[in-house]
């Protein structure tokens, strides 16, 4: 079933059970209602009755004799609103209706209910009896009840007493009954109000019911839908939430859902980038060293070299070779520290004294681009490193400082800050826009795809395999760069204690 129709099915469940029930409950009242009004009614006809039309006999204390006139009148109007009544003397003996006629039905019967003892012992208690619809007429000519329904009465008893000063004596009681048909007519017409209000409840409840389950189940389809379009690969949608009820917890759950898949959808297309630039620029750096090599050989193979050209082709070769080595070695060298295979030998050494060496060794290489190596460190800079990284790192960021600018100072300085190292190299050379900046750690990254293949044969690795280097020392590789202005690197070593690797992809 739908669940549009079972939401339907419920709420019009509750609904009806809700109007039925109010529906008998509300019955029941009116109708206890109606018998008290009548037994109310009838209760102040038998007093008046009592008190106009009975004569006592003062000596023996009994019902004698009645207001003929007052009785005639009253029986005759009650008569015609089905109101009959009899009179019993203290004896139980029925002294009222005696004439004939005056209060017989026309079936012959006549009112005069018989008492029950028990009742007759409650009357003589000064108790008034009220009595639930029952049959109360006689037959004057066979003396036994007329079972027909529609001669059932409800009755009120009210017991007499002859009162004279402080004497009170029982003298006899008052019968007094209503036609049940009266009565019902009156619950008919209340049970036919009751059926039409149940009858337009109910349409109403239908109605109410379609409407609240269409709103629930509409609320419920959009999430389907939403479901729907993200599994078909859109990442866009997004399902409005008032943060209210579940539906909407469910939706906010389903927008945090969506955001997620889209985060690792883009993720996974950046990956996917990323490995395929990686593909082609491997190949690419491998490709040329090769073309050179292979040019070479068949220069070789078809005589096409002058003898005294040879030994410098092969010195070429040999250089290409190399390169090609080293960029395989880097490669693993790469992939080793960023899955955390390669083990760092930390030991303590001075960090200024590897800061002189290797501006000894790169000012051969700075002279070639006019560069001057300028360095400001401490009489003693103490390092917790792995030595041959560090000085891996160093010579990197150094290189590149001598690579990008041209007559200009590169200015080393060390010193020791918060339980760390602090390295920094700022060259004065093209410098790098923020975009640039953003990609460097990348490898096989160049910012300017024109200096690729520069006369010192870099691939794009040398930042990349520091970074990773840093990282692995639990240190801070930092980079503050504008075009045409510089570019300045600072590198952090924390001292042992300090240096908990940041493990990241
Ligand atoms: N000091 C610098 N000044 C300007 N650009 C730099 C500097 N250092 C690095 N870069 C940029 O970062 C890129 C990546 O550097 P690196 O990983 O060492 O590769 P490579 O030196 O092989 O080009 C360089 O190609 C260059 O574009
Ligand atoms: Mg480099």
């Amino acid at each position: 079933m739908k669940l549009i129709y079972q939401q339907m099915l419920a709420f019009f469940a509750v609904i009806i059970t809700v109007i039925v029930v109010l529906g008998f409950a509300f019955i029941r009242t009116t109708k206890t209602m109606i018998y008290q009004n009548s037994w109310q009614q009838l209760q102040q006809y038998a007093t008046s009755i009592e008190k106009e039309a009975i004569r006592y006999n003062t000596r023996t204390k009994k019902v004698v004799g009645f207001n003929q006139q007052f009785l005639n009148d009253g029986t005759a109007i009650l008569r015609d609103q089905n109101i009959h009544f009899s009179v019993y003397d203290a004896t139980k003996k029925v002294v009222y209706p005696t004439t004939m006629g005056l209060n017989s039905m026309p079936s012959g019967s006549f009112y005069a209910p018989s008492i029950s003892g028990a009742d007759w012992r409650k009357l003589k208690q000064n108790k008034t009896i009220t009595k639930s619809p029952h049959v109360s007429f006689k037959s004057r000519n066979h003396d036994r009840p007329v079972n027909t329904p529609a001669l059932r009465t409800i009755d009120v008893l009210v017991p007499l007493f002859y009162k004279n000063g402080t004497t009170k004596k029982f003298v006899g009681a008052i019968s007094i009954g209503s036609f049940e048909q009266t009565l019902q007519a009156n619950e008919q017409q209340i049970e036919n109000n009751l059926f039409i209000a149940l009858l337009v409840s109910g349409i109403a409840a239908l109605l109410l019911s379609y409407i609240l389950a269409r709103y629930s189940v509409r609320r419920i389809n959009r999430l389907r839908y939403a479901t729907h379009s993200v599994a078909s690969g859109d990442f866009d949608i997004h399902v409005d939430s008032n943060h209210k009820d579940e539906i909407d917890d469910l939706a906010d759950d389903f927008n945090g859902m969506v955001s997620s898949l889209r985060a690792s959808n883009e993720e996974i297309k950046r990956q996917e980038k990323r490995r395929r630039e990686f593909m082609a620029d491997a190949a690419h750096e491998m490709r040329t060293p090769l073309t050179t090599i292979n040019g070479i050989l068949e220069g070789l193979a078809y005589d096409a070299i002058p003898e005294e050209d040879k030994a410098h082709s092969i010195v070429l070769m040999q250089n290409e070779t190399k390169r090609l080595i080293r960029l395989v070695n880097e490669n693993l060298d790469y992939e080793k520290i960023r899955t955390g295979q390669i083990a760092l030998n930390k030991t303590n050494f001075d960090g200024a004294e590897v800061l002189h060496n290797l501006v000894e060794q790169l000012t051969k290489k700075a002279a070639a681009a006019e560069d001057q190596f300028s360095l400001t460190v401490p009489e003693t800079l103490p390092v917790w490193a792995d030595y041959d990284r560090f000085v891996q790192v160093l010579f990197n960021i150094m290189q590149n400082a001598i690579q990008f600018s041209q007559k200009g100072t590169i200015v080393v300085t060390a010193s020791r800050s918060d339980h760390a190292a602090v390295i920094a190299v700022q060259d004065h050379g093209i410098g790098m826009t923020p975009e640039q900046v953003k990609n460097i750690w990348e490898r096989y990254y160049k910012a300017d795809p024109s200096r690729k293949n520069t006369k010192y044969g870099e691939s794009g690795l040398g930042l990349a395999i520091s970074h990773q280097l840093v990282q692995q020392h639990g240190g801070t590789i930092e980079v503050e760069s504008e075009p045409d202005q510089g570019t300045r690197f600072t590198v952090t070593f924390p001292d042992e204690g300090f240096d908990k690797p940041i493990i990241e992809d």
